[in-house]
């Protein structure tokens, strides 16, 4: 069986982990191999520069951009591409659109250039599904908890910004992103996740 490369995105606190979580366990019930990991820190390497990223000092934005898309280069190389060689479905919590988003968008560095650098880091490999988890920035204080790490304190403006880019991608992108309320009931969410990635299963099946 083919493997099959599945993103998460959207703004903080939206749920992701969660819809992740859910569609893994269904994936698994149905005998799937399924790989979950998250961007940044979806390897060793990626946890140290994880720790950085979000505990570290303040970096300018360009250097923001580079230690994210090295987390992602070596997370393609190391876990990504070899479970999906094997036939595995790998679900990751954030990838490239992310960083269109964050530091294209939300930093300004503009989401062509986020995007050039991204392809060339994981050599071309997008996801054949995104589902952007959309919660409107305003909700945010009440559905995060613990301390804001870096980038949760980036402000409201910045958060817009992010929210938009993500949108932008996704209605540029529409073959590659089902974009869902993340203020729904969750379990209503992820029905049309299930839906939409067995309908993906039947396209392929029928080629
Ligand atoms: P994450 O662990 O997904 O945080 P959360 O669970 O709060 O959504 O991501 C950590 C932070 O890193 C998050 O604020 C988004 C940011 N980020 C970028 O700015 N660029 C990127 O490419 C990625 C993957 C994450």
């Amino acid at each position: 069986m083919a493997g099959l490369f599945i993103s998460f995105e959207g703004g903080d606190g939206a749920g992701k982990s969660t819809q992740l979580a859910l569609l893994a366990a269904w994936l698994r019930e149905q005998g799937r191999e399924v790989v979950t990991t998250r961007e940044p820190g979806g390897t060793d390497l990626g946890r140290s520069v994880r720790e950085l990223l979000l505990h570290g000092d303040d970096v300018d934005e360009r250097t923001e951009a580079l230690l994210y898309a090295a987390d992602r280069a070596h997370h393609v190389t190391t876990l990504v591409r070899p479970a999906l060689a094997r036939g595995a479905v790998v679900l990751t919590d954030r990838y490239l659109d992310s960083s269109v988003a964050y530091q294209g968008g939300g930093r300004g560095l503009t989401a062509e250039r986020v995007e050039e650098l991204n392809l060339w880091a994981v050599d071309g490999l997008l996801p054949r599904l995104t589902v952007l988890l959309d919660l409107d920035p305003t909700q945010l204080p009440a559905r995060l908890t613990g301390a804001p790490d870096r980038l949760e304190r980036a402000g409201a403006e910045f958060h817009h910004r992010t929210r938009q880019a993500f949108l932008e991608r996704a209605a540029a992108h529409p073959e590659r992103f089902v974009v869902l309320d993340a203020a729904r009931p969750v379990e209503e969410i992820a029905a049309e996740v299930r839906e939409r990635v067995a309908a993906l299963d039947d396209a392929e099946g029928a080629r």
